[in-house]
């Protein structure tokens, strides 16, 4: 028996920890990577918190009570010799063991943020121990606009990109932080860790992946949400509506393009047999915007105005992205029932900025494809992006493949190894995402299928109808996908739907009651079979909506 075994035992009795949370308890084996040394741990007992509230989101969102948690709050510092970086891991282990699910959760960022606090806490309030990384630079909220700009960190000097730290963002950070967080975890308690899960969207997605990609030996089970995946090319594209506006000089007014976006779920919204305000149904959705030039519509009270050409050509490559001289789409658009302009507190990518009585409108590109550009491609925080036109387009968009490809995409198609391994991974995209294209998820996909073509066994993908960019919209949104997860990989049972519930406050009808749906794996859909709406029950997956459209469907 090891020395040391019957004080383990005694915790147990007591449902106290193996170790005391100290930074000392932590020094005594300290966590390693390889490359790395640690600077600095700091450890101690947080008991009672529940700012929820004022932390940022948890993406996706999990199904959490926010109770006040209390936990053991472990902070690694550590460096690459040689690098000049100085990266922060953060762990937050439920205080008592008793406490612990005996799950450990890696938690994703959004935009230019690794990570964020407030996801740490769904996971302990959920049993987890979790863990995240700063990968180097600010955070979530630190400073506030960290997310959607990488000027603190993505050049030593204008001209010369700090490729270590994009690197420790795009994927090294992750493996150091999975390492050490785990090796904390199992120092902090008696026992190992059962299971490791992932759970991310946007950035978070994108982390997801590439993890499976890279380091399949960390993760068991992960969900990657709306993923940023294929980021040398859609990042570039996103920035596309922009450079028409300035072909046809014009900047379509707010009001303008949610006028179209309206009439275009007003035409597609039925396909699917249901009127709810959402396109289930997205691949039966033709609309052009062109069909509405000269409409009339309300822009504000008051102010009657109709719909131009311009604006409706605008809306039309928000729907397709680029094209190339002959007509072929250069990579995606985003889908009809998207918030095309984004909503109150996110721009979407086809969006301007006007003055109050919504004129003299100009372009609003969306922050972190303007970022890229400028900070990565063209190298200069000072460059007025509004020069991009048709061909300088075209040439950033290689330049950003040629430079950053092997280091940023994060869409390697051959998860072989990670298959293997027995992960497994939960793909889910909204249809109202009003920043990633939808089909670059399927896209993926159907390159992964390529590779492994019995990837049902391991790898299922979702759309996810009316729902916006990770959170949001007026669909139902997959609330307990980790809990379907952690079935599949616990249990064994694979997910043929994902169970859906709308999420009111979030939506257009923040007084309504939920409304539940499943969600279908893909190439499935939730079909109506008739019954109350609102309810699960009324809907089945099947292969196309035409049961009740008496149509059949190509999907
Ligand atoms: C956790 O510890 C770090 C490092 O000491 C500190 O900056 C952070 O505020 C702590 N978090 C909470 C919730 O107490
Ligand atoms: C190391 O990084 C810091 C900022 O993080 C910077 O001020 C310093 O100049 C860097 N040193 C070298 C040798 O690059
Ligand atoms: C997305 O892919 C589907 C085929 O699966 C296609 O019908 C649709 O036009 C594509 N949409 C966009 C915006 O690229």
């Amino acid at each position: 028996m090891r020395p040391g075994a019957p004080i383990m035992l005694l915790a147990l009795a007591t449902g106290t920890s193996a170790a005391t949370c100290t930074a000392d308890a932590f020094w005594k084996a300290p966590p390693t990577a390889f490359g790395s040394e640690v600077l600095d741990i700091h450890a101690e007992e947080v008991k009672g918190w529940n700012e929820y509230a004022t932390s940022a989101p948890t993406f996706p969102a999990l199904p959490v009570e926010q109770k006040p948690i209390d936990f053991c709050n472990v902070t690694v510092f550590y460096t690459h010799p040689g690098l000049n970086d100085t990266i922060r891991v953060s762990v937050w282990l439920p205080l008592q063991e008793a406490d612990w699910n005996g799950r450990f959760l890696g938690q994703g960022g959004g935009g230019w943020a690794a990570g964020g606090h407030g996801a740490l806490a769904s996971g302990v309030a959920l049993g987890y121990a979790a863990a995240d990384t700063n990968a180097g630079h600010s955070y979530f909220g630190d400073p506030p606009d960290t997310i959607l700009s990488s000027k603190s960190w993505s050049l030593t000097s204008p001209g010369n990109v700090n490729i270590h730290a994009l690197q420790n963002f795009a994927y090294r950070a992750l493996d150091d932080m999975s390492w050490i967080a785990k090796h904390v975890t199992k120092t902090y308690y008696s026992k190992d860790i059962s299971y490791s899960y992932w759970n991310g969207c946007s950035t978070g997605g994108r982390q997801g992946l590439t993890l499976a990609q890279r380091y399949h030996w960390q993760y068991q089970g992960i969900i990657s949400a709306a993923p940023a995946v294929n980021w040398v090319t859609f990042l570039v594209t996103e920035y596309y509506a922009h450079v028409k506006m300035k072909e046809l000089k014009y900047y379509p007014p707010v009001c303008e393009i949610q006028a179209i976006t309206k009439a275009a779920i007003e035409a597609c919204d039925e396909l699917d047999g249901v009127k709810d305000g959402v396109i289930s149904a997205f691949r039966l959705c033709g609309f052009d915007a062109k069909s509405v030039v000269g409409q009339k519509y309300e822009c504000k009270e008051g102010d009657t105005r109709k719909i131009t050409k311009e604006a409706a050509e605008i809306a039309n490559i928000g729907w397709t992205g680029p094209l190339k001289k002959d007509g072929t789409p250069v990579w995606y658009g985003l889908a009809h029932e998207a918030p095309l302009v984004g909503q109150p507190n996110f721009q979407g990518l086809v969006k301007t900025k006007c003055d109050p009585k919504e004129q003299n409108c100009k372009s609003d590109p969306f922050m972190i494809s303007a970022d890229w550009i400028k900070q990565f491609l063209l190298k200069d925080p000072d460059y007025d992006l509004s020069n991009i036109d048709e061909e300088l387009f075209h040439h950033l968009l290689r330049t950003s493949r040629q430079q950053y490809h092997s280091i940023m995409d994060s869409a390697d198609p051959d998860l072989t190894h990670f298959k293997q391994a027995g992960g497994k991974v939960i793909l889910w995209h909204g249809l109202a995402d009003e920043l990633i294209f939808p089909n670059g998820s399927l896209n993926y996909y159907e390159r992964v299928k390529e590779v492994t073509p019995e990837i049902d066994d391991y790898f299922r993908y979702f759309e996810v109808p009316g729902v916006t960019h990770c959170l949001g919209g007026d669909g139902a949104f997959p609330l307990t996908a980790l809990n379907s997860l952690v079935d599949w990989v616990e249990n064994g049972k694979a997910p043929d739907h994902l169970d859906g519930q709308t999420i009111p406050m979030f939506s257009s009808k923040p007084d309504a009651e939920p409304a539940y749906r499943p969600i279908c794996a893909y190439p499935k859909v939730a079909a109506y079979k008739g019954g109350d709406v609102t309810k699960a029950s009324s809907f089945e997956c099947a292969d196309g909506f035409g049961k009740v459209t008496g149509r059949h469907d190509e999907l």
